[in-house]
């Protein structure tokens, strides 16, 4: 009995640290490791059938891959954009259902959010995702419980545009130009409700980054393949 009781204190104690790690971390990633000079650059809020063509239009002609963090609500609306950035080899993740109110959730509420959001990407596009992206980067203990059950790492950025805050196409580009470095993620959206200026920075940005030696990738990229 006592060498019984001794094996299962062995099996508890061995067992403990990664139960613990799994259910109680949830990664919150701001950027990659750094040691190369790749960068993520992300799109937010979409699909739009307008804007996010657009940027898929320029991401093509430089064969460059992102990662759109895609908003349910607007995959049911506009599902052929989607699709689009899929069979071009783009990343998709969750930006949740409806992207309001995230932070009046309760946890049950935001894994509903999450889970109809895959669902739809799923239906639509055959992706499983795997990345989350909270709006407004919010990071409550709900958000972290609902991504934790999702399995799903939390996303935010290292550089934030502020496109869809309407700044000016100089605006974002001086701000990434003085901010990115090797390993960072950067904040842009393809929806916001009024004109934005991300087309034209982006037209700007990517040739400019290219010439420094920046290597553009997905945010698993990014994150598995330094
Ligand atoms: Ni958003």
């Amino acid at each position: 009995m006592k060498r019984f009781l001794a094996l299962m204190l062995a099996v508890v104690l061995f067992l403990l640290p990664f139960s613990v790690s799994a259910t109680e971390d949830t990664p919150v990633i701001r950027s990659g490791s750094g040691e190369s000079p790749k960068i993520a650059l992300t799109f937010d809020d979409g699909p739009h059938p307008r804007q996010t063509d657009r940027i898929l239009d320029l991401l093509a002609e430089y064969n460059i891959h992102a990662t759109f963090f895609v908003i349910g609500q607007n995959a049911v609306y506009y599902p052929e954009p989607l699709k689009r950035a899929v069979s071009l080899g783009h990343e998709i993740g969750n930006h949740t259902f409806r992207h309001e109110g995230i932070s009046k959730m309760s946890a049950p509420m935001l894994e509903k959010e999450l889970a109809d959001t895959e669902k739809v990407i799923l239906d639509l596009t055959g992706v499983k995702v795997s990345l989350f992206r909270p709006p407004e980067g919010a990071c409550s203990e709900a958000v972290l419980a609902a991504a934790r059950h999702a399995e799903y790492p939390v996303i935010l950025w290292t550089v934030d545009t502020r496109d869809w805050d309407l700044a000016s196409t100089d605006k974002i580009v001086s701000t990434v130009e003085s901010k990115v470095r090797g390993g960072s993620i950067v904040l842009f959206h393809d929806y916001t409700a009024r004109t934005a200026h991300t087309l034209d920075a982006l037209k700007i940005l990517i040739p400019k980054l290219l010439d420094e030696g920046y290597e553009f990738v997905t945010v698993s990229e990014l994150l598995g393949g330094e």
